[in-house]
């Protein structure tokens, strides 16, 4: 509650705004409109049953969005889909390995088949690989790449005939600070690589696709409290904390912000950004 003076002087503010406009011959609607309304708005979470994904996954559906959560680990992203069901969202629960291009288009076909389109596509599956360069072997380089590169090939591939055909689309990758900072703490050269790999194909898409209404994003996190942190050792978290200008880690819910964002109607100007949610960590 707005002490009175405020309130007159607000009213006043609102009222000199109004002639000002009626002046210039411009209307100016003083009625508040909820901003990032996701109502309608049918939304493919990929590592749904992750830390990031399960919170992207509920800050849509609180937007008002229907949310599909593909994972490989079918009885997370179950429990994942049925949490947000009984929150009142309509929800959908997809199992499938994302690095395998036939089983991510069988699911959106499913997604598809149930709602009738895919609005919104959040790619956030993938893997963390720990392996020096010296010791990758070509399988856990190939294994990375397919898990958090190509599975982005795949999912953009299964939706955007979609997103066109609607005129409408939404793509927010889930890259990392890593694709900029060389891996070390957060990442090995493979895990690296496949972030910065996302974000290339992130603006080529960007720019491909601006002229149907889809617009394509990435998110850069830094360290964010999830299990794929947890992993980590208490000196190596203790060393990212000091690298860290506000001194914590990220909780998902911010990462899960900046995506209701990127996949609002407000975003619609913004397109093959990548948008750092770090702590400060990259600022130049
Ligand atoms: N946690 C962090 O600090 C951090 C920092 C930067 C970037 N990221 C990125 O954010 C995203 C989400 O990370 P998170 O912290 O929630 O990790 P997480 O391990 O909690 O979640 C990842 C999810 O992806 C799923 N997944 C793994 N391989 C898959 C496959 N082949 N097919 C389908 N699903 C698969 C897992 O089952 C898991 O549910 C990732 O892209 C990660 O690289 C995380």
């Amino acid at each position: 509650m707005l002490p009175s003076g405020s309130m007159a002087a607000a009213l006043q503010f609102l009222q000199t705004l109004g002639a000002l406009c009626a002046l210039c011959g411009k209307s100016v609607s003083l009625v508040a409109k909820p901003m990032f309304n996701l109502s309608n708005r049918r939304a493919l979470v990929t590592g749904g049953a992750g830390g990031i994904g399960q919170a992207v996954g509920a800050a849509l559906a609180r937007q008002g969005a229907a949310v599909a959560l593909l994972d490989v680990d079918q009885t997370r992203v179950e429990a994942a889909a049925a949490a947000l069901a009984e929150n009142g969202a309509t929800a959908l629960a997809l199992q499938a390995d994302v690095s395998d291009g036939a089983a991510v288009a069988a699911a959106v076909q499913h997604m598809v088949a149930a709602w009738g389109g895919v609005d919104v596509l959040v790619n956030a599956a993938a893997v963390l690989s720990r392996a020096w360069f010296r010791e990758l072997s070509v399988a856990e380089w190939e294994r990375v790449l397919a898990i958090n590169l190509s599975s982005v090939f795949h999912t953009c591939q299964a939706v955007l005939n979609h997103m066109v055909e609607q005129r409408h689309g939404r793509i927010i990758n889930i890259a990392s600070v890593a694709a900029k900072r060389g891996g070390g703490l957060l990442g090995s050269a493979a895990y690296a690589t496949s972030k910065a790999g996302v974000i290339g194909l992130t603006k080529a898409l960007a720019r491909e696709f601006a002229p149907h209404g889809i617009t394509a994003n990435a998110i850069c996190p830094g360290p964010i409290d999830t299990p794929l942190i947890a992993t980590m050792s208490a000196e190596q978290r203790g060393r990212i904390f000091a690298m860290l200008p506000i001194q914590r880690l990220g909780s998902p819910a911010e990462v899960a912000a900046a995506v209701v964002y990127l996949a609002s109607d407000e975003a619609a100007f913004v397109t093959g950004d990548v948008l750092d949610v770090d702590g400060g960590l990259t600022m130049d």
